[in-house]
C-alpha cells in the first residue's frame, strides 16, 4: 500500500530520489538480482545516446536490449507514431482488420526471402516463437496427404528463443532454463555449431563435423520432429556464438531433404544487425517459418511477426466445422501504433540507404574487437555485423574463466557507464550490439569505454 503521503507527493511531479527508492521498492527488474540492483533511470534519447536523470550521456551500446535500429527519437519513426495516433491507437486483429496492419504485412512479404507469404502478428519474440512451434506442431497435423503426428523438435545447443516455457523448451541456456525442465518439453538438442562457447569452453566444431551431426540427428528422429529451430549465423544471448559459413545453408538442405522444417529465429539478428536486412540473406536461405522482434518496430514499440509459406497456411484451411484453424492469438497482435512505426522504419531502411551504411561500421567495429582481444584478460572475441562478444577469463593464454561468483562482465558493464556507455553483459561475456545508426565517431568512443570498463573490472 502507498502511504497517503507518498500519494500526495505523487500528484507533482515525484522527485528524483523518490523514483529511485520507488524503482527499487516496486519495480521488479527482469533478469536481475533485486537485492544488488543498483538504480539508473533513463529518461531520454536521442540518436545513439541515452539520458539519465542527471543528464549524464550514455551511448547505446546493447541497442536498448538488441533492438533500437535507427537510433532514439527519430523524427520520422516519432511522426508515423503520433500520425497513426491521430487515427487509432489499438482495435483487434482477431477477426477485423486495420490498414496500418496491412500495409505493414504486405511489406514483410516484400522484403523477406520469397516464398514467406503470410505474416502472424504477436507481442514479443518470445511470443513468434510460440507461434512458430504451435503453427509447425499442428501444421504436421493437418497436413494431407496425412502424416503420423511429429512431437517434437530439434534444437541447439546454447540456443536462446525468449523465456515462456515453449520458447525454453526449445533453449539451451541452461542457467536460463535448466530448472523449468519439468514444466516443458524436452527438445532434442544438438550442439551448437559455434564457438569458442565461453561457458563450457567448447571449441567450435568444424562445419562437417557439425553438418554431420545434424544429418545423423535427422535421420535418427527424422520422422517425430515436427521442426528443427535454429537463430542463423549467430547465436546471441548464448554468448554471440558464431556459426561457421554454410552451416545455415546446410541444414536448410539437410531439413529439405529428412522432410522437416525449418524455424529460423531472426528475433536479434533481423533488420540489419548482421549487415543484411535479414541474415538468412547472408546464405540463400527461406526458412519455412521466420520469427521477428525486436528490430522490427526499430526498437519503439513491443510487436513481432511469424512469417511462413502458402504450403504451411493451406493445412489450416477448411470449413470451422473441420477444425482446422489456427486457435493461437495474442491481444495486441499486429497492434496499429506499433505497426505503423514498424512500417515506417522500413521506408527509412529503403529511403536512407541504411544498409549501405554499415560496412565500414562493420569494419570498425572489427578492428576495435581485434584490439579489444589484445587486453590481459581478454580471453576470445567473436563478431558478426554490428554484434560483437568480447569473454573476459582470468589467465589468457589457458582462458581459465573466472569464477563466475565475481560477476566480472556485470562489474565491466556497470564500470563502462562510468565512462560514458551502457553495455550488457552474458555471463563473462561483454556485448556489442548498438543502434545500427551508430557513427565510426560514436563506434571509437563505444570502444574506449567498453577497453576502461572491462580495465577497471580485471584489474585485479
Ligand atoms: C534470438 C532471440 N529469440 C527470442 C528472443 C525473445 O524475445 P523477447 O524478449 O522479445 O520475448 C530473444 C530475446 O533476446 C532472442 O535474442
Amino acid at each position: 500500500m502507498l502511504s497517503p503521503e507518498t500519494l500526495s507527493r505523487d500528484r507533482g511531479a515525484p522527485s528524483t530520489d523518490d523514483l529511485l527508492r520507488w524503482d527499487r521498492e516496486h519495480v521488479w527488474h527482469a533478469f536481475t538480482q533485486m537485492q544488488e540492483y543498483e538504480p539508473l533511470l533513463i529518461e531520454a534519447g536521442q540518436g545513439a545516446t541515452l539520458f539519465d536523470t542527471a543528464g549524464n550521456a550514455y551511448l547505446d551500446g546493447s541497442a536498448s536490449m538488441w533492438c533500437n535500429v535507427h537510433g532514439h527519437r527519430h523524427p520520422r519513426l516519432d511522426a508515423a507514431l503520433r500520425a497513426q495516433l491521430d487515427q487509432v491507437a489499438h482495435t483487434t486483429n482477431l477477426g477485423l482488420s486495420n490498414p496500418t496492419t496491412v500495409a505493414l504485412a504486405r511489406r514483410l512479404v516484400e522484403v523477406a526471402p520469397a516464398g514467406l507469404e503470410k505474416v502472424f502478428f504477436t507481442g514479443d519474440g518470445s511470443s513468434a516463437i510460440e507461434a512458430a512451434l504451435k503453427m509447425a506442431f499442428q501444421y504436421w497435423l493437418q497436413v494431407k496427404p496425412a502424416e503420423p503426428p511429429r512431437t517434437t523438435f530439434i534444437a541447439i545447443g546454447e540456443a536462446y528463443h525468449g523465456d515462456t516455457l515453449g520458447a525454453i523448451g526449445v533453449g539451451g541456456v541452461d542457467r536460463f532454463t535448466a530448472m523449468f525442465a519439468p514444466l516443458t518439453f524436452a527438445a532434442i538438442r544438438i550442439a551448437s555449431p559455434g564457438g569458442p562457447c565461453p561457458h563450457t569452453g567448447r571449441p567450435a566444431p568444424s562445419l562437417a563435423a557439425a553438418l554431420d551431426t545434424l544429418d545423423r540427428t535427422l535421420t535418427e528422429h527424422g520422422g517425430t520432429v515436427a521442426a528443427l529451430v535454429m537463430e542463423p549465423l549467430v547465436q546471441a544471448a548464448g554468448g554471440v556464438l558464431v556459426h561457421p559459413p554454410g552451416f545455415l545453408r546446410g541444414a536448410r538442405e539437410l531439413t529439405a531433404k529428412h522432410g522437416v522444417l525449418l524455424i529460423l529465429d531472426e528475433v536479434a539478428v533481423g533488420f540489419g544487425r548482421t549487415g543484411t536486412l535479414f541474415a538468412c540473406e547472408h546464405e540463400g536461405v527461406t526458412p519455412d517459418i521466420l520469427c521477428l522482434a525486436k528490430g522490427l518496430t526499430a526498437g519503439y514499440l513491443p510487436m513481432a511477426a511469424t512469417l511462413t509459406t502458402a504450403a504451411i497456411w493451406n493445412a489450416f484451411l477448411g470449413s470451422h466445422a473441420e477444425r482446422r484453424t489456427f486457435f493461437h492469438g495474442h491481444t495486441y497482435g499486429g497492434n496499429p501504433l506499433a505497426a505503423a512505426v514498424a512500417l515506417e522504419s522500413l521506408n527509412i531502411f529503403r529511403d536512407e540507404r541504411v544498409l549501405e551504411t554499415l560496412p565500414p561500421k562493420i569494419e570498425r567495429l572489427r578492428e576495435h574487437v581485434a584490439r579489444l582481444g589484445t587486453l590481459d584478460h581478454v580471453g576470445d572475441v567473436r563478431q558478426c555485423g554490428l554484434v560483437a562478444g568480447l569473454d573476459l577469463v582470468a589467465d589468457k593464454p589457458t582462458r581459465r574463466a573466472y569464477p563466475w561468483q565475481e560477476q566480472r562482465g556485470t562489474h565491466a558493464c556497470l564500470a563502462a557507464r562510468r565512462h560514458g556507455a551502457i553495455l550488457r553483459q552474458l555471463g563473462d561475456t561483454v556485448v556489442l550490439m548498438p543502434p545500427l545508426c551508430i557513427t565510426l565517431d560514436e563506434i571509437d568512443r563505444l570502444a574506449a569505454a567498453t577497453e576502461a570498463g572491462i580495465r577497471d573490472a580485471t584489474r585485479q
